[in-house]
C-alpha cells in the first residue's frame, strides 16, 4: 500500500501547515473557524469577492501565504446551503479537502467544522475516511518520480475537532473500513502476472491475523467436491485454481451466518472464445468481486462486527490453451446440474455456480450476496453509476438500496423471470452458459439463480462500477474498491446483534 498519510485528531487551537476550512453559502463559518481566521477577516472577504467565491457547494478559494496568518496556504471549501449537510456528505468533504492539500505539503490541518458548528465524532471519522481514500494511489510499480510531480513521502494531516478523544475512538472503527477499501483497490489494481489465483488466496489468508478463519481449497480438493464448472474455466491456465472460504464469527454462537461470494477471475482472456485485443488489459480486474469480498471481511473483522459472516471466493485464470475447455463442452457442477459451454468467455457464472452451491449447502446461510464483474451488458444498461442488482428477495433489495443511497455506492434492481430463464435451456445439457445477445445481464443472473435454491439471494453485477472507476473526490485510482462500504453498511444497519 502506498502509505502517504498520517492522520491525527487535535483541538481547534492547534494547527500546522496548510489550513483547510469549510464555509457555507454567504461566507458563513463555524465559530472555531471564524476565530482562527479573525486576523484576516477583511482580507478574506476581499479575496472572496475578487474570486466571486460565495461558498457554493464544490467551490474553493485558495490563498497562498496569507499575510497575517502564519500559514503556507489557506483553503476555503464551500459546502453550499447551511443545514443541507448529512453525515454521508462528510466522506466527500474529507476527500475534497485532501484534494486541496498540494503535493509539496508535508503538514496540513483540516477544521472539522461547518457553518452550523463542530462535527460530531462519527462525522469527523467519516471526514477522515474521505481524507484517507482520497490520498490513495497505486504507485508501487513506478520507479521514477518526476520532481514536484508526486506527493511528499508522508503528509501529516491533523483533523481539528471539538472532541478529539471521541473522534479518534470513532476513527478506530472506521479505519477498518478504510483499510478494507484500500485492500480491495490494491488487489484490483495489481497486474495478473503478480496476482494469480494462488497469490490472491495467499493475500486473503493474511486475514487470519485479524481473527478470520481461512480455508484454501486447491484443485484436488475441488475435484473431490465435484466442482466441474469452476475447474473447467481454470483448466487452460498454468496457474491452478483455488477457492477460499473465510469465516468471521463475531455474532451469537450458533446463529446462521450471512454470506458473501465473489467472482475471482484473476485474468479473463475469454479463453478459446478469445476477446479482442483492445482494452483486454482491464481484465486483470475481473476479480473485483472477490477483492470486494476480501476487503469487506477485513472491514468486518477489523472493527469486530457483531455478526457471523462467511465469505467465499472462486479463483481461476481464463486462458486459451491446448488444455482449455471448448465451446460445446459439457461440464457437471457440484450441484449435479450440467452446463453446455457455448462461449468460454461467459466464465464468471460457471465459477459462481459452484461456489454459490457450496456455500449454500455447507453453511445454510441467512442470505447469499454475490458480487461479480459478470457482463459487459450491464455497462450498456447502467453505465458506471449503479451496479445491477438481481434478487429473489424484496427485503434484501430494499436494504441494499438503502445502504447504497447512504454510502453513494448505489444499486439498481433488474428483472428476473421464467421467460428469461427459458433462454438458457440447452439442447444437450440442463442449461447453456449464454442466452444470446439480448438481455445478457439477465440471462447470466438466471443461470446463477439455478444454483441458490430458495435461499434469499442477491447478485450484484459490478462490471460497470468496479473498474475504470469515475474520478471522484474520494477516488483517483483505476479501481475505487466499489462495494466494500456498501456491504459494510448493510451489515452494520441490519445484521449486527
Ligand atoms: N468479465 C467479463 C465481463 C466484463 C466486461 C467485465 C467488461 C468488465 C468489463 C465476462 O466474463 C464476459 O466476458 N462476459 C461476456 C459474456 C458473453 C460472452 C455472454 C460479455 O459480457 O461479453
Ligand atoms: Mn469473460
Ligand atoms: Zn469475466
Amino acid at each position: 500500500m502506498a502509505e502517504v498519510l498520517k492522520i491525527a485528531f487535535t483541538p481547534f487551537t492547534q494547527r500546522r501547515g496548510v489550513l483547510v476550512v469549510f464555509c457555507s453559502e454567504g461566507l458563513k463559518f463555524g465559530p472555531a473557524t471564524r476565530k482562527a481566521l479573525a486576523p484576516v477577516d477583511a482580507f478574506l472577504r476581499q479575496a472572496a469577492a475578487a474570486d466571486r467565491f460565495t461558498g457554493k457547494n464544490g467551490s474553493t478559494l485558495e490563498i497562498v501565504a496569507p499575510a497575517g496568518l502564519d500559514l503556507p496556504r489557506l483553503v476555503v471549501i464551500g459546502t453550499g446551503k447551511e443545514n443541507d449537510l448529512k453525515t454521508r456528505d462528510m466522506v466527500k468533504l474529507g476527500g475534497a479537502a485532501m484534494g486541496k492539500v498540494p503535493a509539496v505539503a508535508t503538514e496540513a490541518a483540516i477544521f472539522a467544522e461547518v457553518a452550523t458548528g463542530a462535527l460530531r465524532p462519527e462525522q469527523v471519522a467519516e471526514l477522515a475516511l474521505g481524507v484517507r481514500l482520497r490520498a490513495y494511489a497505486f504507485d508501487r510499480y513506478k520507479t521514477k518520480r518526476k520532481e514536484g510531480d508526486d506527493r511528499a513521502d508522508k503528509v501529516e494531516v491533523d483533523l481539528a475537532c471539538a472532541n478529539s478523544g471521541a473522534a479518534e475512538k470513532a476513527w478506530t472503527r472506521k479505519v477498518a473500513i478504510a483499510d478494507g477499501v484500500v485492500l480491495a483497490r490494491d488487489l484490483i489494481n495489481e497486474p495478473a502476472n503478480i496476482l494469480y489465483p494462488a497469490e490472491l488466496a495467499r493475500r486473503a489468508s493474511a486475514l487470519s491475523k485479524l481473527g478470520v478463519s481461512v480455508e484454501v481449497f486447491d484443485v484436488a480438493d475441488m475435484r473431490k467436491l465435484g466442482m466441474g464448472a469452476l475447474l473447467g474455466v481454470g483448466q487452460g491456465s498454468v496457474h491452478d485454481s483455488r477457492m477460499v472460504v473465510m469465516r468471521w464469527n463475531g455474532g451469537k454462537k450458533g446463529v446462521e451466518p450471512i454470506s458473501f461470494i465473489g467472482k475471482g477471475v484473476t485474468f479473463d482472456t475469454g479463453g478459446i472464445s478469445i476477446k479482442p485485443a483492445a482494452g483486454m488489459e482491464d481484465m486483470k480486474g475481473d476479480m473485483a468481486g472477490a477483492a470486494c469480498v476480501v476487503g469487506l471481511m477485513h472491514a468486518l473483522a477489523g472493527r469486530k462486527a457483531k455478526v457471523n459472516a462467511v465469505c467465499a471466493i472462486g479463483l481461476v485464470e481464463n486462458m486459451p490453451d491446448g488444455k482449455a475447455q471448448r465451446p460445446g463442452d459439457i461440464v457437471k457442477t457440484m450441484s449435479g446440474q450440467t452446463i453446455e459451454i457455448i462461449n468460454t468467455d461467459a466464465e464468471g457464472r460457471l465459477v459462481l455456480a459452484d461456489v454459490l452451491h457450496y456455500v449454500n449447502k455447507r453453511f445454510k446461510p441467512k442470505f447469499m450476496i454475490n458480487l461479480a464483474t459478470l457482463t459487459g451488458a450491464i455497462i450498456v444498461a447502467l453505465g458506471q453509476e449503479y451496479a445491477g442488482l438481481f434478487s429473489n428477495n424484496d427485503r434484501l433489495v430494499e436494504r441494499l438500496t438503502k445502504a447504497g443511497e447512504a454510502t453513494g455506492e448505489r444499486v439498481w434492481r433488474m428483472p428476473l423471470g421464467p421467460e428469461y430463464d427459458k433462454m438458457i435451456d440447452s439442447k444437450f445439457a440442463d442449461m447453456k452458459n449464454t442466452g444470446g445477445r439480448w438481455a445478457g445481464s439477465i440471462t447470466a443472473a438466471q443461470l446463477l439463480q439455478r444454483f441458490v435454491d430458495k435461499t434469499p439471494w442477491a447478485h450484484l453485477d459490478i462490471a460497470g462500477t468496479a473498474l475504470g472507476s469515475p474520478q471522484t473526490d474520494i477516488n483517483k485510482s483505476w479501481s475505487s474498491g466499489w462495494g466494500v462500504r456498501l456491504l459494510d453498511r448493510l451489515v452494520e444497519d441490519y445484521y449486527e446483534r
